[in-house]
């Protein structure tokens, strides 16, 4: 699959490099384009321009700050109409004290209403960078909770997920996307409370089979 990665920092490198590791044609775009090359050439990948690489791409992960994701989405509504948008972010407050969306609303939403022909799957907000690069670090399966409306978008996310180690797992429409930045606000503060090693990770015991098809 042809993806583009909109972010060159945490999520963008290690996600990107792992789906470059497992044979996808992987573009990186950012806002420095020196910092986007660096960053391909380390994972094995090309960069280009944001247009560009949403131009050339099946499917597109944000992995930008959750403040400037609903602006990216708008910026580029048109070309990303039609394609898989994959939103990695987290709407944190700039203090860091919680989200600054819900618990009527998401980050995945807002992007959906910004770029309203993008087929939108929340995905991966609730997984820590350093599961991305390696989903096998912890010795056990991770999930990929994710969140969508659209099937089409739906068999993009779980050809993605299964390629970088993850079990994916559905757990509704685009609107549960609340409860998956709540939760991923959770995994954070829970690392702040407890100096933690950004490691910890969700797992479904029990899952229904819907789910995980
Ligand atoms: N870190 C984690 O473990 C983790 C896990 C799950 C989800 N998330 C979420 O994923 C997102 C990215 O997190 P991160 O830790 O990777 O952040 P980061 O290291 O700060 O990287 C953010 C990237 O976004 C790029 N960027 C910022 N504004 C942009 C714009 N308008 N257009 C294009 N690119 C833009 C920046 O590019 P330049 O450097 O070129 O400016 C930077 O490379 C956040 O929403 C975060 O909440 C993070």
């Amino acid at each position: 699959m042809k993806i583009a990665i909109i972010g060159t920092g945490n999520v963008g490198g290690a996600l990107g490099g792992s789906l470059a590791k497992a044979g996808h044609s992987v573009t990186f775009a950012g806002q420095d384009a020196e910092k986007a090359a660096t960053v391909a050439q380390a994972a094995g990948a090309t960069s280009a321009s944001v247009a560009d690489a949403i131009a050339g791409a099946d499917a597109v992960v944000l992995a930008v700050p959750g403040s400037s994701a609903p602006a990216v989405a708008a910026a580029n509504a048109a070309a990303l109409a039609g394609k898989t948008v994959i939103d990695a972010t987290n709407p944190l407050k700039a203090d860091y004290s919680g989200l600054a969306t819900g618990p009527d609303s998401s980050n995945a939403e807002l992007i959906a209403a910004a770029a309203p022909g993008a087929r939108v799957v929340k995905a991966f907000n609730t997984v820590f960078a350093g599961n991305m690069a390696d989903a096998a670090r912890l010795g056990t399966s991770l999930d990929a909770l994710y969140a969508t409306d659209d099937e089409v978008a739906r068999a993009a996310f779980r050809e993605v997920a299964s390629a970088v180690g993850f079990r994916p797992v559905h757990v509704g429409p685009l609107a549960a996307a609340r409860e998956l930045e709540a939760m991923a606000w959770l995994n954070i503060r829970l690392q702040f409370v407890t100096n933690g090693y950004w490691q910890s990770s969700f797992g479904l015991v029990g899952a229904p089979e819907a789910a995980l098809a």
